[in-house]
C-alpha cells in the first residue's frame, strides 16, 4: 500500500505518495521515492522534505551529484532544532536556533553541533528513476498495518535466494535482482498473479558476491525492495 507523505520543497508544501516496504521483524524498512513525483530531485541540489509516517522526525533528501544522493536527519545534534532547508548557493543546511551548519551528508561544517547529522543508507535505482531509502527504527502505522501486499525479508541459502510476498490484488507482477550500482542482473518473475502469498526460488549462485537488492514491482502501484548479499 503506498503511503501519503508531504514534502516541503523551498518552503512550500508538496503532497506526495511514497511506497512503504515494512519489515516488521527488523523494525525498519526501504522507502522507495519516485523521481517522477518530486520533480525537485531530478536536478542536482534538489531537496526534499520528508514526513515519513512511524519516523518522529522529518527526513532530508538531497541529489548531491548526477547519481549521489544524501539522506539525513532533520533534527539538529546540538540541541534538537529543525534544520533549514537545503541551502543551493553555499551547499549546506543551517540550524535556525543556533546556527551550526551541516553539510548535505550531515558532517559538521561548523558547531556548536558536537557531531553529524544523523543519516540514511540511499541507493539511486537508475533504471527505474527512484531513491531507495533505508530507514531503521520504524515502527508500521495504523494504516499500513493491514497492507496485503508485502515483500519479506529474502532467505539465502545454498545458492538460492527465497523471496517471499504477498499481492493484495491480482497484478501484474515484476521481480527484479540488481547490483547495488543499479544494473539490473535478473528478472526471475514476470507474470501476472493472483492475489495471496507467493514464493519465488531464484538461482543466485552464480552472480558475483556482493550485495544486491530485490525489488517487487506490480500494476496496481505496490513497489518494495529488499537487500541481500551473495557469496559472503
Ligand atoms: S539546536 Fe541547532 S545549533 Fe543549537
Amino acid at each position: 500500500m503506498a503511503a501519503t507523505v508531504f514534502a516541503t520543497v523551498g518552503g512550500n508544501e508538496v503532497l506526495g505518495r511514497i511506497f512503504p516496504k515494512l519489515n516488521r521483524t527488523a523494525n525498519s524498512g526501504i522507502f522507495s521515492v519516485s523521481l517522477e513525483q518530486f520533480t525537485v530531485l531530478q536536478q542536482v541540489d534538489g531537496s526534499v522534505r520528508l514526513s515519513i509516517a512511524g519516523l518522529n522526525h522529518k527526513v532530508l533528501v538531497t541529489r548531491v551529484a548526477e547519481s549521489e544522493f544524501t539522506a539525513v536527519s532533520e533534527v539538529c545534534t546540538h540541541s534538537g532544532c529543525a534544520i533549514g532547508n537545503y541551502d543551493v548557493a553555499n551547499k549546506r543546511f543551517q540550524c535556525p536556533c543556533h546556527g551550526s551548519r551541516f553539510a548535505a551528508d550531515g558532517s559538521v561544517l561548523r558547531g556548536p553541533a558536537p557531531r553529524s547529522l544523523d543519516s540514511y543508507p540511499v541507493q539511486f535505482d537508475v533504471a527505474a528513476n527512484m531513491v531507495h531509502l533505508e530507514i531503521a527504527g520504524i515502527s508500521a502505522a495504523p494504516d499500513e498495518q493491514g497492507a496485503a501486499a508485502y515483500l519479506a525479508p529474502i532467505a539465502i541459502n545454498n545458492g538460492t535466494a527465497t523471496v517471499r510476498y504477498g499481492l493484495a490484488a491480482p497484478a501484474q507482477v515484476s521481480i527484479t535482482i540488481w547490483t547495488v550500482a543499479g544494473q539490473k542482473v535478473l528478472v526471475p518473475v514476470e507474470q501476472t498473479q493472483e492475489a495471496g502469498e507467493h514464493t519465488a526460488v531464484i538461482a543466485v549462485g552464480q552472480l558475483p558476491a556482493g550485495n544486491y537488492l530485490c525489488r517487487i514491482q506490480t500494476s496496481d502501484g505496490f513497489s518494495a525492495a529488499e537487500k541481500f548479499v551473495v557469496g559472503w
